[in-house]
């Protein structure tokens, strides 16, 4: 017998809204200054009335928190500092009982070096299946055509173990050895971790960096064939057992390069469309649709089942891996003038921040994401337009406490300030004092209102998470239009890039004789006739804006 989800529709995940959240930035119950799980709970109406319909919790097991939680040394487990698994059983019932779904971290490819595997390892003599649950070398050469992922911090993936008397290989920080699946009993171990939360109930699981999982040498070790295989025989297994779950590739690839991670719908549900998201922001700084259009042109066919993850906004910084060197310098010139805004290759500044608390290209840049192909992701904080703090280091800014009120630590906890595990932000104008749920919550103009009335709109009409996209060609390019449709209903969605207003003329034959309704405030458009459509430019596209049109 199949162990059931709490979704219904195997396929969920295409109509659904996630938004990612740490519970340790989220809500403070016990007053630690550390946001916890019962925290959580306390908030799932303000995240249910949001409209979201899926929670991804960043890394809450057991952990040194070197890397945030993504170093993890028990997966079997809480950690304390956020509660009990006792805390997490209520918290997923509750979050089910709303209608929501819980997506989980799946941290496949790495421990953190205070797991008992690698102290098991690292003690163990060479050979032994013990030993071999971790990647180890007699030198730092081996697999020398693998890049560095965290330049800022690590000059090799190889770090000289004193104990084992050998290397051990690790893609990201010297402290997270990185796990050898060439080894049947780590394949075993992590399978097991996988059924203990799917078993408890947990929805979906984001594999995180999925890529690296097998090395081979005279490769990039990333996408590998062998890494296909594992992934398939992680989706038997899921299959075999549950109904209605997901998993969700983290592979920060070009799309080519992502395609294979769907497989023939036999590998992963979802993937993160990583090139798109640095090409939204160059598009809106240039003015111009073609970063946009040409990242989608480059973007293959997936198989009925799957859907891309789109996001703006994550807690990791804006990455600009997949650039193009010219594209990247351009990038960091246009939205990190400070340096202190950069981190490896990438740009840790939070939504409201890179578009310098402009509200009309917040909501073009979220107009973007609650229309394109795919099911968009949420990063917490930004649907109030929460600012950053790039004087704390590494990717720490734009992971601070979520702001609930102008009262003290922002209403996240009732602690001492200097307790909290982070500072709030006290920026004049994007600080806690200035923007705080409580505060837009009795604002109708506020950006949380249009966030939520931009997720009702999404979920009321099916045809954003499951249908085609058709981009039309109107001379100016500065105006990105496009059609969603499906047997039943067409979307023309049109987006101004630009400051100004501009005139655009949209050639819709297909659509001749139709009215178009504007989707926000249900008003009537002009009919759809021979010429050139011209409603949008006499009624609306003024600069940085959306239209919606429901047809
Ligand atoms: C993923 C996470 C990132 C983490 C890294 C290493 O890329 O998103 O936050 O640092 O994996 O675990
Ligand atoms: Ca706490």
């Amino acid at each position: 017998m199949k162990k059931p989800g709490n979704a219904t529709d195997p396929l969920w995940y295409k109509d659904a809204v996630l938004y990612e959240l740490h519970v340790r930035a989220f809500f403070d119950s016990n007053n630690d200054g550390i946001g916890d799980l019962p925290g959580l709970i306390q908030k799932l109406d303000y995240l249910q009335d949001l409209g979201v319909t899926c929670l991804w919790l960043l890394p809450f097991f057991p952990s040194p928190l070197k890397d945030d939680g993504y170093d993890i040394s028990d997966y079997l487990n809480v950690h304390p500092m956020y509660g009990t698994i006792e805390d997490f059983k209520t918290f997923l019932d509750a979050a089910h009982d709303r209608g929501l779904q819980v997506m989980i971290e799946l941290v496949m490819n790495h421990t953190s070096d205070q797991h008992a595997w690698f102290e098991r390892a690292r003690q163990a003599p060479k050979g032994t299946p013990e030993r071999d649950y971790y990647v180890w070398s007699d030198s730092d050469q081996k697999y020398g055509n693998a890049r560095i992922i965290f330049t800022d911090t690590e000059k090799s993936n190889w770090t000289w173990d004193p104990v084992a008397q050998a290397y051990f290989w690790h893609r990201f920080f010297s402290h997270q050895p990185d796990l050898n699946y060439d080894n049947p009993r780590v394949v075993e171990e992590m399978f097991q971790v996988v059924r203990y939360w799917l078993d408890l109930g947990v929805d979906a699981l984001r594999v995180d960096a999925i890529p690296y999982l097998i090395e081979r040498e005279g490769t990039s070790c990333e996408n590998l064939p062998e890494t296909h295989l594992l992934v398939k025989r992680l989706r038997q297994e899921i299959d075999a057992n549950y109904e209605s779950r997901m998993i969700l590739a983290e592979a920060n690839q070009w799309p080519s390069d992502v395609r294979p991670y769907f497989g023939e719908g036999d590998e992963c549900h979802m993937a993160f469309h990583f090139p798109l998201m640095p090409r939204i922001y160059m598009a809106l700084r240039q003015e111009d649709r073609l970063p946009i259009t040409d990242i989608m042109a480059q973007t293959p066919e997936i198989p009925g089942t799957c859907q891309w993850a789109l996001f703006l906004r994550n807690h990791d910084e804006l990455t600009l891996e997949m650039v193009t060197n010219d594209e990247r310098d351009y990038m960091y010139l246009a939205y990190s003038g400070d340096s202190r805004m950069r981190v490896n290759l990438g740009i840790r500044r939070r939504l409201a921040t890179l578009v310098d608390n402009n509200r009309r290209r917040i909501e073009l840049l979220n107009s973007l994401l609650f229309s394109f192909p795919g099911t968009p992701v949420l990063y917490y904080g930004d649907e109030i337009g929460m600012g950053d703090n790039i004087y704390l280091g590494d990717r720490n800014g734009v992971r601070t406490p979520m702001q609930w009120t102008a009262d003290r630590n922002a209403g996240f906890s009732r602690a001492s300030p200097a307790r909290l595990y982070s500072p709030v932000i006290m920026d004049p104008i994007l600080g806690y004092e200035a923007v705080n749920v409580e505060a837009q919550q009795g604002d109708p103009s506020s950006l949380l209102g249009w966030m939520r009335n931009m997720i009702a709109l999404r979920k009321l009409f099916r045809v954003f998470g499951r249908s085609t996209l058709e981009f039309l060609h109107p001379s100016n390019r500065k105006v990105l239009a496009y059609l969603r449709r499906d047997d039943e209903q067409s979307v023309l969605c049109v987006a101004n890039l630009s400051r100004f207003a501009q005139p655009v003329d949209l050639e819709l034959p297909e659509l001749e004789g139709a009215i178009p309704i504007e989707m926000l405030g249900y008003v009537d458009f002009p009919p759809i006739g021979k010429q050139p459509y011209r409603g949008c430019a006499t009624y609306k596209v003024r600069s940085s804006s959306f239209l919606f049109l429901w047809i």
